[in-house]
């Protein structure tokens, strides 16, 4: 087979919607394509022909029918990228590592691959639930989690990110987000065998295992960052060196601060190194140049062998931030959406059973980007987080308003029929207040006026919070105060327990329920963060850890209490209520097919302000989802359900009839939750 030869099957991503701007490598592309005299940058079909002579028949075959369907995605990915290279030598240089990453890949994968390829929709399943921790806070190591499989099978859970458990360099590592080593796990945890055989196991449970692959940086201890400390040129060019503060000045005038607090500026002088590295988070994490053709080599190489492990999906660890150009802020760049693509063809060669997903912590209207618009459309993550729902589902709740979450909400470009949200209400991270201006404007609000708000409310200093999360990284310049705290702290939960507030823990129970179902209900893969199916406190004692005094993240990162695990089925207790109200959305999501990521989301704009209504759309028929986001009773006119086709409208997570009074509105208690469908 040949590659030019795919030329005339392939979609021409130039035609068809003439409406659209070209982006850059569109116009690369439909150039081409117009003129002969620009020459082919494909590899020519002798070359790829010998790069395949080695394989047996069938393994030939299959590589032909992958290249001859994905390798145009490639290459045009490649010219957008390093238009002043030889496209060609690097497209085929990226084949040879997915030939030889499918070659090591083992007869289960290869399995996996084929049952991944006749159900490519796996992950927008309604019987995708999600489950994040850190392995070590979890279950002690990678050995002691495959003892705990039964618990999160007994929550639903069929789809497991264990944060980041690669060989970090020493010391302080970001909580595992300064790689050092990507070929080894941390030693304290097990070894490549045991990540190995946790992966199989759990896939033998239904549970796919989700690692980081944290591509923007790595720690100033790995091999490439002490190479170019030894004066290694090649290895230099890995990173992003000045030799004096003209370029780091320039750029520093549009960058903004991750970690102010205790990391401030984007750029770290390196006595070995004689120059300014750039460190967009901190000083020990290395931003690598993926300007450099060689890096994105390295990294296809590290994401084959990953795949090759087991893991069934990579989260692309602040991919926003992967390229830089002088004059902007340095996230989501047109070529952070080629870069994705590139590695995701390759592992798609290799591997595609591979599942790519975006960590993309960015405003709402570049979010839905990374998970392919336009020429990326269907190119690049199956998966993003929905960061946006997740802080309006915060707003609401403080505000017992959902004006501004409808229009946000609704502003959103509509999502990608192929693309799933990754919709959570807590994650190892602080909650930043990505909320639009333009999105308050039209609410009547401020922005910086509601964000300052928003902060204020869940650390609890504004008068009448129920909430107590901690300040992380406040921000005088910018005004920015970015929040921790689980999800037991920042609904009150935690202190009305502590309290004996049975009242207090009642409402703190049905806001993180509330929560919950919203983002169960919102139609991608819910992924709850470890310990709030319990409803665990934050640490008070977060700081005690070496390394961890500077960041209050580590206080809803806590060690999963197997005590409150233990009372999981007595109802009678809080963390019993919480684990039962999770496992029972977890359940019958899985039993809704309105709950597919592909169908249609439409928030219900003519509901009263505490109630926000969710339409899904689904040949199976209409469902739609109803909160009251306040602490006192609310009604929704059930002509909306009829309106959509329901006729006889059935709460599917309460298991009751829906029915309108006399004026025909049905009530709600304080932060009810209803998926309405219709009923039997
Ligand atoms: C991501 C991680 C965060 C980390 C950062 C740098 O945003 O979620 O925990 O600090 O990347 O790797």
């Amino acid at each position: 087979m040949s590659v030019q030869a795919t030329r005339a099957r392939s979609s021409d991503p130039a035609a068809g919607d003439g409406a659209v701007p070209l982006s850059r490598w569109r116009q690369v592309l439909f150039n081409q394509a117009m003129s002969d005299a620009v020459p082919d940058v494909r590899p020519t079909a002798e070359s790829v022909a010998s790069l395949l002579e080695e394989l047996d028949d069938h393994d030939r075959e299959t590589i032909e029918l992958r290249l001859e369907r994905w390798s145009d995605d490639l290459v045009a990915a490649l010219m957008v990228l390093y238009p002043e290279h030889d496209v060609a030598a690097l497209a085929l240089r990226l084949v040879q590592s997915a030939v030889a990453g499918h070659r090591r890949r083992s007869p289960e994968l290869r399995r996996l691959d084929q049952r991944r390829l006749l159900r490519p929709d796996w992950l927008q399943q309604p019987g995708m639930f999600g489950y994040a921790c850190y392995t070590d806070r979890f279950a002690g190591d990678l050995r002691g989690l495959r003892d705990r499989v039964d618990y999160l099978r007994d929550l639903g859970v069929s789809y497991l990110h264990l944060m980041p458990l690669l060989q970090p360099r020493d010391g302080d590592n970001d909580g595992g987000y300064a790689v050092q080593d990507y070929r080894a796990v941390r030693a304290d945890l097990g070894d490549v065998e045991d990540l190995q055989r946790l992966a199989s196991d759990l896939r033998g449970q239904g549970i796919s295992l989700v690692l980081d692959l944290v591509l923007n940086h790595v720690a100033r201890e790995h091999e490439w960052a002490s190479r170019a400390r030894a004066g290694e040129s090649h290895y230099r060019d890995y990173f992003h060196v000045y030799p004096d503060r003209v370029m780091p000045d320039a750029y520093e005038r549009t960058l903004p601060e991750v970690f102010p607090d205790f990391a401030p500026g984007n750029f770290t002088w390196d006595d070995e190194l004689e120059g300014w590295v750039w460190t967009t988070f901190n000083e020990w994490q290395w931003d690598v140049n993926w300007a450099n053709p060689d890096v994105l080599v390295e990294y296809a190489e590290i994401v084959l062998h990953l795949a090759n492990l087991g893991v069934e999906v990579l989260r692309l660890d602040a991919i926003a931030f992967t390229w830089k150009r002088l004059g902007t802020h340095c996230q989501n760049q047109p070529e952070v959406h080629a870069v994705t693509q590139a590695l995701r063809t390759v592992a798609r060669i290799a591997c595609p059973a591979l599942a790519f997903k975006a960590e993309a912590i960015v405003g709402p209207r570049d979010l839905v980007q990374y998970l392919g618009q336009g020429a990326h459309a269907g190119r690049v993550s199956d998966l993003a987080y929905h960061n946006s729902l997740m802080v309006q589902v915060w707003s609401m709740l403080a505000t017992g308003s959902t004006d501004l979450a409808k229009r946000a909400l609704s502003a959103l470009p509509t999502t990608p029929t192929s693309g799933t949200w990754i919709c959570y209400v807590r994650c190892h991270d602080d909650i930043g207040w990505a909320i639009d201006d333009a999105d308050a404007a039209a609410a009547g609000l401020d922005g910086p006026a509601h964000r300052r708000f928003l902060s204020n409310w869940y650390s609890g200093e504004h008068p009448g919070s129920w909430a107590h999360g901690l300040v992380f990284q406040h921000n005088p310049t910018t005004g920015d105060k970015r929040i921790s705290g689980t999800a037991a702290s920042l609904t009150g939960l935690a202190d009305a327990e502590t309290r004996h507030d049975a009242e207090g823990t009642g409402l703190g129970l049905a806001r993180l329920f509330l929560a919950h179902a919203l983002v169960a209900g919102w139609g991608g893969i819910p992924v709850v963060w470890s310990g709030d199916e319990l409803g665990m406190p934050s640490d008070p004692h977060w700081a005690r850890e070496l390394g961890h005094e500077d960041d209050n993240r580590w206080a809803h990162r806590e060690r999963l209490d197997w005590t409150l695990a233990a009372r999981r089925s007595d109802l009678e207790t809080v963390p019993g209520k919480v684990f039962q109200g999770l496992r029972h959305l977890a359940g019958v999501r899985a039993g809704l097919p309105q709950l597919h990521a592909s169908a249609l989301t439409r928030v219900l704009l003519e509901t009263d302000d505490g109630v926000l209504a969710v339409l899904r759309t689904h040949p199976s028929g209409a469902m739609v989802c109803v909160y009251n986001v306040t602490a006192s009773w609310q009604a929704i006119e059930v002509r909306h359900f009829a309106d959509v086709g329901i006729s006889q409208p059935f709460d599917a997570l309460g298991g009751h009839r829906v029915f309108g009074g006399a004026e025909g509105w049905a009530s709600l208690a304080p932060y009810a939750a209803w998926w309405v469908v219709q009923g039997p």
